[in-house]
């Protein structure tokens, strides 16, 4: 008999997007610019030198985004607005052509029945605030708990789920450690000042939605179990430094008040001392956790691998098309980490997807994408198991909604469950698309059925 995948009642079922990668209009009704405006116009710094000047037109088209959504039967939305939308230099001005937009978006996902998630930062900072120091300075924990409080005036109440910061270790290890994301800085001193003051700002905008806001506020963080290459000492201690880095960098401040022991051996002279007040105001309680999953590392000693002397070593596996290895057991080990180490917090997977060659045309009204129907299957069976082991996952969201810029590849790589194409931006529910629809339906059972 097959296992019966039924997932608790009023598990959340949605899909998940980004301001920068899918909305287009950057400078519309008044926005300012923000570092992605400014990134992508820096040769060589995006593939084909693409841009998000259009990307999926959703700010003109979002009530039919909207409606694809309700064809598809989502039950939430996990989206982001653009701070410089809101604030055209990132502090002081409100910009209510801006605001406005939110709120439309808001209020017709709401008639249609879906709830929204809102992610305040998702990676776009205004320039005008990069112009002051971004992330490095210190100032930015006021600058965006004001615009925070901002959003929290207009919307909480019809908003009922809130996150601070997408991807604080992304940020921070692309935009100022590698360089391959905006700002496009590349230096060790640099990276642990902008994390700390990102997690300084998750924690003054959680303080300010406890004056301003009724309903729930967390923090989204991408996790990356980390698996010794060897037994050998020397690879179990890299696995520690790479789970420390990626993992435990953000999460133990949070939940605990400071930072894992290896991070200094990590960073050595460049890692700073923070004052006791701060991690007070990091350590703000938080209503949920947003845990976005792609994949794992299986990890060895590296002396040449800079600066964690931690290298991955290649898995006779699947991989996807930006070369993760395809491994949904990683994100049960992961609901069951978070559960043991940081007390079963009720999580949402916030973001969970791959990108897989589609084929270039859609035939008729359909395109198969096999793979991806696969990871689907897979990583949703995996989020059960967690859930039959104990862990609080309430929620799902499939990254992503629509096929959009992805960053620093551009256009080249392709996560959606609907097929977007970006000469006429017709969109086309992949068969992934339409297995979720049937998912979501059945709260699960149609997970049951065989493959
Ligand atoms: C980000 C998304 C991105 C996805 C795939 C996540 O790190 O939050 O914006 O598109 O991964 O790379």
């Amino acid at each position: 008999m097959s296992k019966d995948y039924q997932f608790p009642p009023d598990f959340l079922w949605g899909s998940a997007t980004s301001a920068y990668q899918i909305e287009g209009s950057p400078l519309a009704d008044g926005a300012g610019p923000s570092i992605w405006h400014r990134f992508v116009r820096t040769p060589g710094m995006v593939k084909d030198g693409d841009t998000g000047d259009v990307a999926c037109d959703h700010y003109r088209r979002y009530k039919d985004d909207v409606k694809l959504m309700r064809d598809l039967g989502l039950k939430a939305y996990r989206f982001s607005v653009a701070w410089a939308r809101v604030m055209p230099e990132g502090r002081g001005r409100v910009n209510p052509g801006g605001l406005d937009f939110y709120e439309r978006l808001v209020d017709t996902l709401l008639e249609n029945g879906i709830e929204p998630l809102l992610t305040l930062y998702h990676w776009d900072l205004p320039a005008a605030l990069d112009d002051r120091g971004g992330w490095l300075n210190p100032d930015v924990a006021h600058w965006f708990a004001d615009y925070a409080s901002v959003m929290y005036r207009r919307l909480d109440g019809r908003v009922k789920r809130w996150a601070t910061l997408n991807e604080p270790w992304v940020v921070t290890d692309g935009g100022y450690l590698h360089g391959a994301l905006a700002p496009g800085h590349r230096n060790r001193f640099e990276a642990p000042i902008a994390s700390h003051h990102l997690l300084r700002s998750h924690g003054a905008a959680v303080q300010a939605y406890r004056a301003e806001g009724k309903h729930e506020i967390g923090l989204v963080v991408n996790l990356e179990p980390k698996y010794p290459a060897s037994d050998s000492a020397e690879d179990r201690a890299a696995v520690q430094r790479a789970d420390a880095y990626m993992n435990r960098q953000y999460l133990d401040p949070v939940f605990f008040g400071r930072y894992p022991d290896e991070m200094k051996e990590i960073f050595g002279e460049a890692w700073p001392e923070w004052p006791e007040e701060d991690y007070a105001l990091i350590r703000q309680p938080i209503d949920w956790l947003g845990f976005n999953y792609y994949t794992r590392s299986v990890t060895r000693h590296d002396e040449h691998a800079w600066p964690l002397r931690a290298g991955v070593v290649r898995q006779h596996a699947t991989y996807s098309e930006t070369g993760w290895e395809v491994f949904p057991q990683g994100l049960t080990d992961t609901l069951a980490w978070l559960r043991d180490r940081y007390g079963n917090p009720p999580v949402y997977i916030t973001e969970n997807g791959s990108a897989f060659y589609d084929p270039p045309t859609v035939e008729g009204d359909t395109l198969d994408d096999p793979l991806r129907v696969d990871y689907l299957r897979k990583h949703l069976r995996a989020i059960h198991d967690a859930i039959g082991q104990g862990c609080d996952v309430r929620g799902y969201m499939a990254w992503s909604l629509l096929d959009n810029l992805e960053w620093s590849l551009g256009f080249s790589k392709r996560f959606g469950i609907v097929h977007v194409d970006f000469q006429t931006q017709k969109r086309t529910p992949k068969a992934s698309g339409r297995l979720y629809a049937k998912i979501v339906a059945s709260n699960g059972r149609a997970l049951s059925e065989s493959a």
